[in-house]
């Protein structure tokens, strides 16, 4: 008999992740499977690598994932895919496989868009958002805000006009030589740094920009780079900590004006970058100063996980969402 399960899969960059959840967010088990040693070597990920690696481990990670969770697969509801955005070489193993396991168990599958499993990410265990809520995504591939009034209302309101915040850390971490990925070691000598050198803050003095809710990293990569040719002798801690202090800077400078402007119950930010305690802090105090409710989900639930495409597959199954399982590089937030 069908259970009430979802097995989502997620293969869009690096990882390779498989995880069995319920309607109400509950995870049966989640499994991710990093390929970070396999690209260390590339100082970022090496596309046609990634998929190849995607190829071997798929199938292990979902026997595991359906193992743990100890449910037989044509038991299944259905199947929920990543489909877009993502390395479309990483994408279409992924929806191959789900679409072959769909015919092979009689189950029907869904092509999720990965930013609304990032969206939802942190009602994943428990129920901590309270809508109306404005989520910050910040990961490796998107820097965005959007404003979601329900699950199933979703409004972009700002996103990045080039690098991505944890695109910025990756690029920085090569500059200092750190490897990839970047930003956990940037943000671990950014704390015994002192952010002693003036980096710009891009879009924060003009005052017609000063509105926008958009973000811009590229300036801020190119200032560190013309700092570390222009001053070898600089700490690569102390660079650290001035990168890392301007990011913050205007990642919150705009979420305050986002919060002003909205006016949300819940602040949630998630993505890869939601890791670094920098983030954690100031968004935690400026929840306080604005008296919303501060939403920071475990970090296992806000980096790429496949727990967060079966939970997006659930809002599919209720809206009734076309099925789509063409794999797309290139997807917008809002559709499906
Ligand atoms: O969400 P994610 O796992 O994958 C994407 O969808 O991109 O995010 C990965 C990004 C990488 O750029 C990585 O350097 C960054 O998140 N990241 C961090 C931290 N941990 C991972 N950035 C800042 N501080 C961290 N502690
Ligand atoms: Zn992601």
């Amino acid at each position: 008999m069908a259970r009430e399960l979802i097995l989502g899969v997620e293969t869009s960059c690096d990882d390779t992740s498989a995880a069995v959840v319920a309607p109400d967010g509950t995870v049966h088990s989640s499994l991710v499977v990093s390929q970070a040693d396999l690209h260390t070597q590339f100082g970022g990920v090496w596309p046609e690598v990634a998929s190849r690696a995607h190829i071997a481990k798929v199938i292990p990670a979902v026997k595991e994932a359906l193992a743990i969770a100890d449910v037989r697969a044509p038991d299944l509801h259905s199947i929920a895919v990543t489909r877009g955005p993502g390395l479309i070489g990483s994408l279409m193993v992924g929806v191959d496989t789900a679409r072959a396991l769909g015919l092979g168990w009689h189950l029907p599958v869904n092509g999720i868009n990965h930013l609304r499993g990032h969206l939802r990410s942190a009602d994943l265990e428990e129920q901590r958002v309270r809508y109306p809520a404005v989520v910050l995504l910040v990961s490796g591939g998107h820097t965005l805000l959007a404003f979601m009034k329900a699950t199933d209302s979703i409004e972009l309101v700002g996103s990045t006009l080039d690098d991505s915040v944890g695109e910025a850390y990756d690029k920085v971490a090569r500059m200092l030589g750190l490897g990839y990925p970047g930003g956990p070691v940037v943000d671990r000598l950014a704390r015994e740094g002192v952010p002693r050198y003036p980096l710009p803050r891009p879009m924060m003095q003009d005052p017609e920009l000063r509105k926008t809710l958009n973000f811009s990293f590229s300036g801020l990569k190119t200032a560190v780079r013309n700092l570390i040719e222009r001053t070898p002798e600089a700490s690569k801690a102390d660079v650290a900590a001035s990168f890392v202090e301007a990011c913050m800077d205007v990642l919150l400078f705009r979420a305050r004006a986002c919060l002003e402007r909205f006016r949300p119950r819940s602040f949630v930010v998630v993505g890869g970058v939601a890791a670094s305690p920098q983030l954690r802090e100031r968004t935690t105090m400026l929840c306080d100063e604005l008296g919303v409710s501060a939403c920071l989900p475990p970090v296992k639930w806000s980096t790429d996980n496949a727990a967060m495409i079966a939970l997006a597959g659930w809002d599919y199954v209720r809206a009734g969402a076309p099925v789509r399982l063409a794999a797309t590089s290139v997807l917008s937030m809002e559709s499906f």
